[in-house]
């Protein structure tokens, strides 16, 4: 029979459940999120089940991640239905702080990322995006204090940043990445999928088959400029206006002269109508 998860909204239940938890010898995995879960979010508490005893989703939609100009107030919020699939993969935990519990009156602390949070890529169009992230994952890991947390690798760059920042703070943590689940057609799931009309969504797919193209190239010696440009082309013609489209080397994301330069990584964030999508392909 299934089980509802537990769920705690304050600092202290969270304590009081990891001890109990923590008594009993059990390893624990974390899934950071802020809900509005597809199946993406469900391999990522797959893969938690099968590196930890113990699972605990967050869910929490970090408004220091937002800019004033973005979509928090209308970002998607399903908590029953969150709930019920949490319930449903028989996750033991769920942490579902408010934003009082997280950003107390007077709260005044930023963690601040180099390196690959400084790559151009999303930080050059969402400035105070990475400060948001790695404020609220370097809160959620002292929280939680988990032995493993699982990141989606759709968010590529937020991957490499909040890996780094595990291993420089010694938070004693395990980030792992885990594959992007994509829908039939090619388009990597996201919660913010839903805001696309019916066009832009049969639009949408030309951002993993542009990717695709440009890999394609890569692998077979071409050009970066050359191999970049056929699938540019591709995203433009889908009616996307294109934030950044490049190839970049896997670990530092820094840029690469050569697909020789390897491990490489295409990454890419465009518009279509109101919706930013980013997604991202192994070469
Ligand atoms: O990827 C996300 O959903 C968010 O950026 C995260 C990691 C939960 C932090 O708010």
């Amino acid at each position: 029979m299934l089980r509802s998860p537990m769920i705690v909204r304050t600092v202290p239940a969270l304590r009081r459940a990891l001890d109990s938890i923590r008594a009993r010898k059990a390893t624990t995995a974390l899934v950071p999120t802020m809900g509005a879960l597809h199946d993406g979010h469900v391999s990522l508490v797959r893969l938690a089940k099968r590196r930890a005893t113990k699972v605990i989703v967050s869910i929490f939609v970090n408004p220091a991640q937002f800019a004033p100009t973005e979509d928090f107030s209308s970002y998607p919020r399903t908590w029953k239905a969150d709930v019920a699939r949490l319930a449903a993969e028989n996750v033991d935990l769920i942490w579902n702080p408010d934003v009082k519990t997280m950003y107390p009156d007077g709260f005044a602390t930023r963690i601040l990322t180099e390196g690959p949070a400084t790559a151009g890529l999303e930080d050059r169009f969402r400035p105070h995006f990475f400060g948001g992230v790695t404020t609220v994952v370097g809160k959620l890991f002292t929280q939680v204090r988990p032995d493993f947390a699982i990141f989606g690798e759709k968010d590529f760059q937020q991957l490499r940043v909040v890996t780094r920042m595990a291993g420089d703070l010694d938070l004693g943590v395990k980030v792992i990445g885990s594959k992007t689940v994509r829908e039939r057609d090619g388009l990597a799931m996201s919660s913010r999928n839903v805001y696309l009309s019916p066009e832009e969504r049969h639009a949408a797919p030309a951002l993993y088959k542009a990717m695709k193209e440009s890999a394609g190239r890569l692998r077979a010696g071409d050009d970066v400029e050359a191999a970049m440009a056929g699938g540019a082309e591709m995203i433009a013609q889908a009616g996307f206006v294109t934030d950044y489209f490049e190839a970049r080397h896997a670990e530092t994301l820094a840029p690469i002269k050569s697909a020789k330069d390897g491990p490489v990584r295409i990454l890419v964030a465009a518009k279509i109508g109101r919706t930013r999508l980013i997604d991202n392909v192994a070469v």
